[in-house]
């Protein structure tokens, strides 16, 4: 009989949210600011790490592009996602979606090529060398006009073969998806899939919005549906995956304890919710880290942890093939450790 602990360790696990900016480490963040002779406003890991207190969405975003400022280099975007790939491969990660904000950095004046080549080559070499296969999302900032969301979309072009999806983040509140509306539709008849951020500080208004105008076909965070008996019943009948990050919320005062949060009634409600970090080097956690503290909040047993990661692979891009032979594995490890 395995501790919760060591089943969540050892259970294969696939990511579906998470910013690959989020991931940046203080200590490779001070390492490649030192080498792009870039200043940071903090003295020591030790101090930037303490500034890592929010109390809402917009304080963490500040200090999130705050961070993302020192990359410049196409090896710098490697060496970022190499560190996220080598970090999730310990926690048996199998494969990832993971989201890249191009406005970031080209508002920066980084060319889209030295960001995407950076982020794709570590990605090849995580699938070559640790066996992680992924998908890319290309995300839209929300605070930003839809100029340059068309701008971005242009400059993706060239790249359409490495991209499976766009996607909308950044600040919730005030920037609706209808904002998006025409960007999204030229990107679904470029061939993308879509997804968008709705429903972390935002209501359940934009949550139909993202469904009705951007056609999208995974809701990131979602948790405001809980609001609105009607939009429950519409996600449940269309099944669609919400990708939920509790340590996310919990950092950001979306939920006051991981106790409240909304993922057990959700799975009551049968919404098909999965478990994310978002961006794990600012809240405390990785996968593992995110479901232990779920389980251990909300009491859940290993056969509900295990529904949770067999969603996942449910709501993935996998082809049917692939999600039938993780979730294969899934069951295999359940009957073997439980
Ligand atoms: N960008 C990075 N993390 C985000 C989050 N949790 N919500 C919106 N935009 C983000
Ligand atoms: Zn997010």
């Amino acid at each position: 009989m395995k501790s919760i602990e060591k089943f969540i360790e050892g259970i294969p696990k696939t990511e579906l949210h998470l910013h690959i900016e989020g991931t940046f480490e203080p200590e490779l963040m001070f390492e490649i600011a030192k080498r792009n002779q870039k200043k940071i406003p903090y003295n020591s890991v030790a101090e930037l790490k303490n500034a890592y207190k929010f109390n809402n969405l917009q304080e963490f975003l500040d200090i999130y592009y705050a961070g993302a400022n020192v990359l410049i280099t196409e090896q710098d975007f490697y060496d970022l996602t190499w560190a996220y790939l080598t970090k999730v491969h310990e926690q048996n990660v199998v494969h990832v979606e993971i989201f890249f904000d191009p406005q970031t950095h080209t508002d920066r004046g980084i060319p889209f090529d030295t960001v995407i080549k950076g982020i794709r080559s570590a990605l090849e070499d995580g699938k070559s060398k640790l066996g992680i296969t992924y998908k890319l999302i290309m995300s839209f900032l929300r605070h930003l006009d839809e100029a340059s969301a068309f701008k971005t979309l242009e400059q993706a072009l060239p790249y359409k073969d490495w991209i499976s999806a766009v996607g909308l983040d950044s600040s919730e509140v005030g920037n609706p998806p209808s904002k998006f509306e025409r960007v999204f539709a030229k990107s679904i008849e470029e061939g993308f899939l879509t997804v968008a951020h709705a429903g972390e500080e935002g209501p359940a208004e934009y949550i139909w919005e993202a469904l009705d105008l951007l056609k999208i076909v995974r809701i990131d965070h979602g948790n405001r549906c809980l609001d609105d008996a009607k939009l429950v019943d519409r996600l449940v009948d269309l099944q669609m995956p919400l990708t939920l990050c509790p340590l996310s919320n919990l950092e950001l005062k979306v939920v006051q304890d991981l106790k409240e949060h909304p993922i057990a009634e959700m799975m009551k409600k049968n919404l098909l919710v999965t478990v994310n970090s978002d961006d794990p080097a600012y809240f405390g956690g990785y996968m593992n880290e995110n479901y232990l503290g779920i389980a251990k909040a909300l009491d859940l047993s290993k056969e509900q942890i295990a529904t949770l990661v067999k969603n996942s692979f449910t709501a993935s891009w996998l082809t049917d093939q692939e999600k039938e032979m993780r979730i294969r594995e899934v069951d295999a490890y359940l009957n073997r450790i439980s």
